[in-house]
């Protein structure tokens, strides 16, 4: 008899101590030994990764599936899928769908549909309403739901809440973790003739500038101390806001995108135009320098790809009339392993930032390490490997991401979820078995 259904050889794991040269045994969906080579008598499935690096499987702490209501631009299957593809395990997906997900059976509606057409593993924020505290205060026992969203500014979406004293309350008497979208909505109203009036897309990071999102962030940090409550500050744009977090990491975990890491203003909109546009704006070098200094200083807490799919149609109309927001759960993971080879980070931060951080931080259980009982969720990365990334290979809806044409080297090669192999070298190789995640 098998001591094991599946052991992964002659791999470097990425462990919590660092890179060690052994063997992982896989079985029932779990990390069953950490073992020295030479064992492959004990499992019929033998995964050879010679020259690979084996990683605890990729979290995308933050993704716009768009189901219900907007399938048109994604849906929990083909974001799974292209999930999946990129190397991601697990993905939280954010309220703003339509209707938005703001009480327990509509998170409920998204597990049940994730459990029978998701490929990785998934979470989901309830989003905060002028009107459901009750809601995010029980959203603790709702299965399946990571954490409370707050819009403090308008993006996609009807969700906004920006009230100070609503504020307050969610803080006092909500458990789950609060993640933020901080730009200030009455400035962004005051200043919203500078897009209405716009002649092009390079209009986006001038309307929402950078007092927008500071004076939020200020604002979301002391009410934070007031309360005690942390809060985690998604998608920081501006060097301003990075400094500032650094000085309140007692109450404030911070997330970036690989997107504010790799594109800046103006040549970014000049190449891509409206395919460039999001909330908060890509800006120019200076901002782009300040977050990698966040992130090489320990500010950063970890990157979530803030995958935000609309079609080709909808970006095409033009600014201001095209929607905020660009995809990329396939492009996560790819695009920062080329980072790691470019010199502007080690792959052991990058394992931090893309697992073992975003687990800790929403409490996933048995989630983001390489350690004996946790989960079976694996991906093998091929640090030589290189590739131009294309439109054509986008499993995402949308069928475009902003990294078309750009050559990396560094790439995902191997996905398995709970113990099962979904990708190989490209190939969708599995079914949709995803289970939702547990605090
Ligand atoms: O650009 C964005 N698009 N930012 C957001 O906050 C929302 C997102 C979307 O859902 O399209």
């Amino acid at each position: 008899m098998s001591a094991f259904e599946t052991l992964i050889v002659n791999g470097t794991l990425m462990t919590p101590d660092g890179p060690v040269l052994k063997d992982l045994a896989l079985n029932h969906g779990k990390i069953a030994a950490i073992l020295d080579p030479g064992h492959e008598e004990f499992a019929p499935t033998i995964i050879d990764a010679k020259d690979l690096h084996v990683l605890p499987g990729i979290i995308d702490s933050q993704v716009h599936f768009r189901e219900p209501g907007l399938e048109h631009k994604e849906d929990l299957h083909t974001g799974s899928k292209a999930a999946v593809l990129g190397g991601v395990t697990t993905f939280l997906e954010m309220p703003n769908t339509n209707p938005p997900t703001v009480d327990a059976a509509s998170i409920e509606y998204k597990v049940n549909r994730a459990k029978e057409t998701s490929y990785t593993n998934f979470g989901f924020f309830m989003g905060a309403t002028e009107h459901n505290l009750e809601n995010l205060q029980s959203a603790v026992d709702v299965e399946g739901c990571c954490g409370i969203k707050i819009f403090l500014g308008s993006s996609t979406g009807s969700l906004l809440l920006y009230d100070k004293l609503k504020l307050t309350r969610i803080f006092e008497s909500c458990s789950l973790p609060i993640a933020l979208h901080s730009e200030n909505e009455l400035m962004l109203r005051e200043r919203v003739n500078i897009k209405n009036e716009a002649k092009d897309v390079h209009a986006h990071y001038h309307w929402r500038d950078v007092d927008t999102a500071l004076s939020s962030t200020q604002m979301i940090l002391d009410l934070a101390r007031e309360t005690g409550k942390r809060v985690h500050v998604l998608h920081i744009s501006t060097k301003e806001e990075m400094e500032l977090l650094a000085k309140y990491t007692d109450v404030a975990t911070v997330e970036v995108t690989p997107q504010h890491l790799t594109l800046s203003a103006p040549e970014d909109y000049d190449r891509l135009g409206t395919y460039a546009q999001m909330n908060p704006p890509i800006r120019t070098v200076d901002h782009r320098d300040g977050l990698w200094k966040g992130l090489s200083n320990g500010t950063v807490d970890v990157i979530g790809s803030d995958h935000a799919p609309h079609t080709k149609e909808e970006k095409d109309k033009g600014y201001p009339h095209s929607p905020s927001g660009m995809p990329g759960v396939q492009t996560i993971l790819n695009i920062m392993l080329d980072h790691v080879n470019a010199g502007k980070l080690k792959l052991e931060k990058l394992v931090d930032l893309l697992s073992q951080r975003p687990a800790e931080l929403y409490s996933l259980k048995n989630k983001g390490k390489l350690m004996l009982g946790y989960d079976a969720d694996i991906t093998i990365v091929d640090m030589n490997k290189t590739h131009e990334i294309s439109d054509g290979e986008q499993a995402s809806k949308s069928g475009w991401t902003p990294y078309r044409g750009r050559k990396i080297k560094g790439m995902a090669v191997m996905t398995i979820v709970g113990g099962n192999k979904v990708m190989d070298n490209g190939e969708i190789v599995g079914e949709p078995m995803g289970r939702p995640i547990y605090r």
